[in-house]
Parts: structure tokens; C-alpha cells; sequence
């Protein structure tokens, strides 16, 4: 599926932001593992929670995922978790890969995970190395995917030095801990996103986090889950709300407020950028729901400078370097992204994904194997070569926001994924005033 995107005058209204991935995958695993009657609202039904839903009712969580008022619903199972009989496809879900190699290997479960193409092709050595050393069995087709999880008793203590700050590594180890009971300490360069810490947390588990010479250092010891409510609502997805804040930035006389957003400091740091550079930003109705911070965003048209952006914040705005790039393309000067070689992979080749789209529409920008450079430019775009998604759904999301500053249009190719994380994005767009279409 190709879409157009198109100058439209200005972006106004308000909408709800869909639900987080992060935590909506991390709540129908640790959810089901709560085995209690639990009532999940605001969960995103997209096809990343959907892979992990069907993935954990393979292996008996019995989940049932309403798509059309985005809940599920969990209840206690009469028997434990079983082997799956086939294997477990978790799509282009990273997270759901990762997490669940560590969550059904501490269960002691026989399980073989796959994957898409784009997932087949990520490295999944980070997770294989770790949960080997803590005791599990794992074999994995050259540190990608299938990896095939044999039942095996993991050591009750084990400690992890991450060489990466990677929240799906953290999260992979936290959740093994979790279900093989294991005593666990594990210190990463720099804080990664921490939703699995504080939703383990909210759920009684006994888990903290402290830093110590810079570094990240977690916490956790065996103990049992239980719920305080019986309801558990997913707050809005920082990284879903980056690509709406970014049009509203770019394009003229706009003014946009997208409620329930999650603003947790580990995810949301795309704010303080935004704001340095110039953004009409503001939080209103700040509160905590589910453990996590949430507020009311109120954005509206600003003309953006160039910044250089790199070190310790780029893990706590690593999803949101596509769109931030789209942001430093209209904005006056030069803007330097550094510190960014993650992005070489995520769903794509995400670094050159952003380069070649630049210079499809006329963006100047230089890459290194770490960084990008982009020079910004105040006005429209004219050229208009079509743009490759790569597949990616935060790239194809990116450049349709970029299609706001072009009066010709612009066509991104291939946009079918980004139903794997926001599958209302036109929809909502074109709610806001923009004019994304299909192309026949
Ligand atoms: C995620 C962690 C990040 C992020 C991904 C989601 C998570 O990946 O890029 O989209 O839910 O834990 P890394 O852990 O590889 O940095």
C-alpha cells in the first residue's frame, strides 16, 4: 500500500493517544503470568500486542483480545502454562521476541520462536548470551531467529553487566527472573526505558533501581504478584504521539492537544529536544496512572531551530530519531543527531532508511555509521521522488508528517506496517486536517 501525504493549511482538534506498545506488550505477558481476572483497557490492538497475545494463548495464558474496544481480558487459568504445539511467530515484534524468549524460558517451556523477515534478520545475540549464562537452554540460527527455547532450570543468582542500554535485553532477563525465580542484578551504561521495572513494581514484585557511577543498576528478588485492581488502562503511546507533535510543529497556524499521553522521563525525552529547538509544547493534567506518568499535550506551530543531539538521552528517544530528523529537516540550520548506531537495527537499516528518504525529497544530510547531519530548510519541499518505507513503520509514519511541506504531495511506497504500531495513524491524521491517501 502506498500513501500520498499533502500541504494542508493547518492541523486543529484533539485526540486520544492509542495505547503504548511497550507497556501493552509487557502487561499481556506479565498479565498472563498474574493468572488473575484482569480487565486491560486502552491496550493497543496492533499487530506487535497482537503476535504477543496469540503467541502466550499458545502456551495456555488464556487472554481474549478485543481489537474493537482495545481491552483484554485475562482470566485464572484451570491448568499451567503447556509447550505450544507449533511454533510461536511473533511477526515484526522485537520486543515481543525478545521478552518472550526470556519469559518462556524461565517457565521451563519448549517453545520456538520466529519471526518475519525484518525480525529474522535482527540480531538476537543480546538476549541469547545473557539467558544462556543465567542457565537457560537456547539454540538460535546464528544469533537471528528461529531460537529454540529446551526446558532447562536456570541458577538462582545471576548478575549482568549489559554492554548495550537495551530495554528489550533488560526486559528479556527481568522476565526469566521473574518465572525462574532468580535473584538478579543487572547494571546498563545508561537507563533504558524502565516500563517492565515499574510495572513489576505495581504488581508487588520486589524490584528497584538505583545509579551508581552513572550506570543503571536494577534490583530484583523472588517474590509473589499480586493485583491491586482488577483494571489495568494502558496509557498513551510517547512514541505515537511524537509523530502527531511533529506535524503540528511544522505546519502552519497548527495548534493540536492529544490527550493521555505516557511521559515517562525514560521515553519522553523527545520533549526537551523539541523544546530546545524552539517547540510550542505544554503538558497539562499531569498525573500517574498504572505507575506511570501521564498528561494532556498541548502543541502548536513553531518555527524550530537546528540542535545537536547525542550521549546519554538518545536511549530515552531512540524510537523517535525518524521523526526528530523530519523535525531538523524544516528547521533554520543545522542539526547533528550523533551517538545513534542502534538505529542500524531496529526494523530497518533505520540511519540510511532516513538518509535516502532526505534526499528524496531534497533534504540535505550526510550519515557516518553513528550520525547523521541534516540541514534544515524553512520553506516547502519541491522535489518529489517517492520514498521508500523500507518497511519500517516509523519511517513510512516520518515522511507522510514530512508530506505537510510539500504543496506537490509526496508518495511513501510500501506503508503497509505501520499497522504494527499505530494502525489509526491516517485516520487520526486526516481527523487533525492533513491529507494522507491511499494511492490506487
Ligand atoms: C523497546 C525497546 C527499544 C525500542 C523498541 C521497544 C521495548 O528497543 O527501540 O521499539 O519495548 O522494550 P531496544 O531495547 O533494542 O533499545
Amino acid at each position: 500500500m502506498n500513501l500520498s501525504a499533502k500541504y494542508s493549511a493547518c492541523l486543529k482538534g484533539e485526540l486520544l493517544c492509542p495505547g503504548d506498545k511497550s507497556i501493552s506488550q509487557r502487561v499481556l505477558i506479565i498479565g498472563s503470568f498474574l493468572n488473575q481476572e484482569i480487565l486491560i483497557s486502552n491496550i493497543l490492538a496492533s499487530s506487535d500486542p497482537i503476535c504477543t497475545a496469540n503467541a502466550l494463548n499458545q502456551v495456555n495464558a488464556n487472554l481474549t483480545f478485543n481489537k474493537l474496544s482495545n481491552t483484554v481480558k485475562t482470566v485464572k487459568r484451570q491448568m499451567p502454562f503447556q509447550d505450544p504445539t507449533e511454533s510461536l511467530d511473533l511477526g515484526n515484534s522485537g520486543t515481543g521476541a525478545r521478552l518472550l524468549t526470556g519469559f518462556l524460558s524461565g517457565l521451563g517451556i519448549n517453545a520456538t520462536i520466529t519471526g518475519d523477515k525484518s525480525l529474522s534478520s535482527r540480531p538476537m545475540k543480546r538476549i541469547v548470551e545473557p539467558l544462556t549464562k543465567m542457565g537457560f537452554k537456547l539454540n538460535s540460527n546464528n544469533h537471528r531467529l528461529p531460537i529454540e527455547i529446551t526446558q532447562s532450570i536456570g541458577s538462582s543468582f545471576f548478575e549482568y553487566n549489559s554492554p548495550i542500554s537495551s530495554a528489550q535485553v533488560k526486559s528479556s532477563i527481568l522476565l526469566a527472573a521473574l518465572t525462574g525465580s532468580i535473584e538478579t542484578k543487572i547494571t546498563e551504561p545508561i537507563g533504558s526505558r524502565d516500563h517492565t521495572e515499574r510495572m513489576l513494581k505495581y504488581f508487588g514484585a520486589d524490584i528497584h533501581s538505583e545509579i551508581k557511577n552513572e550506570k543503571n543498576i536494577i534490583h530484583f528478588s523472588p517474590s509473589d504478584l499480586s493485583i491491586q485492581d482488577e483494571n489495568y488502562y494502558v496509557v498513551g503511546d510517547f512514541s505515537s504521539a511524537a509523530f502527531l507533535i511533529v506535524a503540528a510543529l511544522i505546519s502552519e497556524d497548527s495548534e493540536i492537544i492529544i490527550r493521555d499521553v505516557g511521559i515517562n522521563p525514560t521515553r519522553a525525552a523527545l520533549i526537551n529536544v523539541l523544546k530546545e529547538m524552539g517547540g510550542n509544547i505544554e503538558f497539562t493534567k499531569v498525573k500517574q496512572v498504572s505507575n506511570e506518568e501521564v498528561c494532556n499535550i498541548l502543541v502548536k506551530n513553531s518555527q524550530l531551530k537546528g540542535a545537536d543531539i547525542g550521549g546519554d538521552i538518545i536511549p530515552s528517544l531512540i524510537d523517535e530519531i525518524p521523526i526528530l530528523s523530519i523535525a531538523a529537516s524544516f528547521a533554520d540550520g543545522k542539526s547533528k543527531i550523533s551517538d545513534i548506531g542502534e538505529l542500524r537495527v531496529k526494523e530497518s537499516d533505520r540511519l540510511n532508511a532516513i538518509s535516502k528518504g532526505l534526499d528524496a525529497i531534497g533534504i540535505k544530510n550526510c550519515t557516518d555509521n553513528t550520525s547523521i547531519t541534516i540541514e534544515g530548510k524553512t520553506g516547502y519541499i519541491e522535489q518529489i521522488d517517492n520514498i521508500k518505507s523500507f518497511d519500517d513503520h516509523r519511517i513510512a509514519m516520518s515522511f507522510l508528517v514530512a508530506g505537510l511541506r510539500s504543496k506537490r504531495g509526496i508518495i511513501v511506497n510500501n506503508c503497509e506496517n505501520i499497522v504494527t504500531s499505530y494502525p489509526n495513524f491516517v485516520s487520526d491524521m486526516n481527523q487533525l486536517g492533513s491529507r494522507i491517501d491511499e494511492v490506487k
